[in-house]
């Protein structure tokens, strides 16, 4: 008997890759998203890559509670997959309520229904912006998190605590992982899905695809005078499709009894600090593009460097995250080039 995922905020970025790799491995799926960041050609083209016709669609906000407890009767969920969340730095700290009670409220919900139904495998969508500006780097699980730069990476740790009390209090009948996800960048390989920020990017890949196409006018580095090689700062990038997989290994290890505390966490990254010039670097080579970019100020918030050490994930895993940032990079500019239709 196949087992069953939810995955909340399906039709998202990182929520549309999950669900291409849980199908390909042979999980059924059923995907809930309220469209309020995404569209539904995402959802069109996801059934394309896996051929799927059939993967059922709930067009739901979690953060209405009859809704989120709806879903748990209509169908039994083996796990669920959290990411419907907003997740825009910058518009988080412009609007903190926003963020609060829509990034709250709807895990809150998701957990209520679970308990409901008598329990649920729980998978919760966390950020490497929980670790702040790390004291030392590569980062570990027991690297302390720090008090979050926005409202945005509040909520990240503050649905870890909920998760982590909710599953202490369950009597064994809820389990989670909590994946700490370091940048993802990146589109799946069939250039059919990938990266669609609505407006004005804020992370750099699609600001760079953007400006390589022509849709914006000149690349902005914040800042090149921050205590690294080159001056710029430094990130561990994800391919997608890694990360994508780093859930299918997480929900297995859920199903198959595999976990070793009834809550556990692992840092999802490559262990590969990039630098922002490197990046821009890289994409021009293996794109044969030339990049306008200009240096600007720093862009405040930011962190100087943060990558991962992934061994936790590796061993507990058994997954590691295999893409070269060059064949990241080129997938990204096939995805916007398949947006402009060329
Ligand atoms: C990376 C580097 C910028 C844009 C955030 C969130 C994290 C996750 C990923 C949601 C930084 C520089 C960027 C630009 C630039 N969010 N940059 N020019 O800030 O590391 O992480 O996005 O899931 O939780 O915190 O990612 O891509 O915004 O920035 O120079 O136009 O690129 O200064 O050094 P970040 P980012």
């Amino acid at each position: 008997m196949k087992k069953t995922v939810l995955v909340s905020g399906g039709a998202g970025f990182i929520g549309s890759h999950v669900t291409v790799e849980l199908l390909q491995a042979g999980y059924e799926v059923v995907v809930a998203d309220n469209f309020s960041n995404c569209d539904l050609t995402c959802f069109e083209d996801v059934k394309k890559i896996t051929g799927r016709a059939d993967i059922p669609l709930e067009k739901i906000d979690f953060c209405d509670e009859a809704a989120a407890k709806g879903i748990f009767k209509k169908y039994h969920f083996d796990a669920v997959i959290h990411f419907a969340a907003f997740k825009a730095v910058g518009e988080s700290v412009a609007e903190p309520l926003k963020y609060y009670k829509n990034n709250l409220v709807s895990f809150l919900n998701v957990l209520e229904a679970a308990k409901e139904v008598g329990g649920c495998n729980v998978l919760f969508s966390s950020s490497a912006t929980v670790y702040g500006e790390p004291e030392k780097v590569p980062v570990t699980e027991d690297t302390p998190r720090q008090p979050a730069m926005s409202p945005y990476g509040n909520t990240k740790t503050m649905c870890e605590d909920i998760l982590q009390d909710t599953v202490k209090a369950s009597g064994g009948t809820i389990k989670g992982i909590l994946l700490r996800y370091f940048n993802p960048i990146g589109a799946h390989p069939s250039a059919l899905i990938g990266e669609l920020p609505r407006g004005i990017p804020n992370n750099l890949v699609p600001f760079i695809t953007q400006t390589a196409i022509g849709k914006r006018e000149c690349l902005s580095i914040f800042g090149n005078d921050y205590p690294t090689p080159d001056g710029t700062c430094l990130r561990d990038y994800i391919d997608i499709v890694d990360l994508a997989r780093a859930h299918v290994f997480a929900v297995t290890r859920m199903m198959e009894g595999k976990m070793k505390k009834d809550c556990e966490i692992f840092n999802v990254g490559t262990g590969r600090p990039v630098s922002v010039m490197e990046l821009v670097n890289a994409f021009q080579k293996v794109n044969n593009v030339k990049l306008n970019y200009k240096i600007a100020a720093r862009r405040p918030g930011d962190v100087t460097a943060i990558w991962a050490d992934p061994t936790l994930a590796n061993k507990e895993l058994g997954w590691k995250a295999e893409r070269s940032v060059e064949d990241t990079l080129k997938s990204a500019w096939a995805w916007e080039l398949h947006l402009a239709g060329k």
